[in-house]
């Protein structure tokens, strides 16, 4: 499989290839990005929540997120590789922007960051791309914001949202995004901003059948544990339902003293050694 760059995502885009995008956070689950054909992994803040138990993604750190994201470089090579901005490390300046982007690429091994927001970050998108560092902009539904907007809501349903959606899908691939996520928006618009965008590829996630690609969070698709399951969620796999049944049966075989089986699973000591040793 050839690396993929951005180059290789807009010529899917413009050949109306869709663009499978998914997340990772760790070796193994970047590793599997890399063997079966992921196009671009993303090592999402969502890592707050489904791997390190907190309940915000408003809790992670650069140092999380760089500790992670370097894991993920180690199995996923042939993947285009982005790593979210967590919260709080673009808005107090775009020096301070700049500097984290930096160090998710340098110390991360990310290729790329995403950052979440509107047209009133679009001065930020346009240094980091002016210095180097490709962003993808995501748009829509912003869980960095969920304390703000009191709870994680489809965005765009009337006309007024829809538009402010709109322009800054617009205002952020003129201030250089490669590519923008789309979030929890009516599939409607998810077309048309796809429509309107001279070159980003749209990702969508809740946004319909006609973006550019999908994404979607590792968990949430494999169905690896049983938090709440969004409407947009689509689950492609039951690995709890494996884990369980794996974990169980283990235990129940400790227990019942059936694991290690000494002739499958043992080590023999040759009858004379054991006798001398005895
Ligand atoms: O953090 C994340 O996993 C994301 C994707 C859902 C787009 O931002
Ligand atoms: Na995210």
């Amino acid at each position: 499989r050839k690396k993929v760059t951005i180059q290789t995502l807009q010529r899917l885009r413009n050949e109306n290839v869709p663009i499978a995008m998914l997340t990772a956070y760790d070796f193994p689950t970047g590793r599997a990005c890399e063997t079966h054909g992921v196009d671009i992994t993303l090592v999402g803040d969502s890592l707050a929540q489904v791997c390190l138990g907190y309940d915000s993604t408003t809790r992670i750190t650069m140092d999380e997120m760089v500790h992670h994201c370097r894991a993920v470089s180690r199995g996923s090579k042939t993947p285009f590789l982005i790593a979210d901005m967590p919260f709080g490390s673009y808005h107090t300046s775009t020096d301070d922007a700049v500097r984290n982007a930096l160090r998710l690429m340098q110390e991360g091994h990310a290729e790329a960051v995403k950052v979440e927001g509107g047209i009133e970050i679009a001065d930020i998108v346009h240094r980091l791309t002016t210095v180097g560092v490709p962003v993808m902009a995501h748009v829509g539904l912003l869980p960095q914001r969920h304390v703000m907007s009191s709870g994680y809501k489809v965005q765009g349903k009337d006309a007024r949202s829809a538009m402010h959606i709109l322009e800054s899908a617009i205002a952020l691939e003129q201030a250089g995004a490669f590519a923008m996520v789309l979030e929890a928006i009516p599939h409607a618009l998810g077309r048309y901003i796809t429509q309107r965008l001279r070159y980003a590829p749209t990702i969508g996630i809740g946004a319909g059948p006609d973006t550019d690609g999908q994404v979607l969070v590792w968990d949430d698709m494999l169905g690896t544990w049983s938090g709440h399951k969004a409407k947009f969620v689509r689950r492609f796999g039951d690995v709890r339902a494996e884990i369980e049944r794996g974990v169980t049966s283990y235990i129940h075989a400790v227990q019942e003293r059936s694991f290690p089986d000494p002739e499958k699973e043992g080590y023999d000591m040759p009858v004379e050694e054991w006798q001398t040793f005895m």
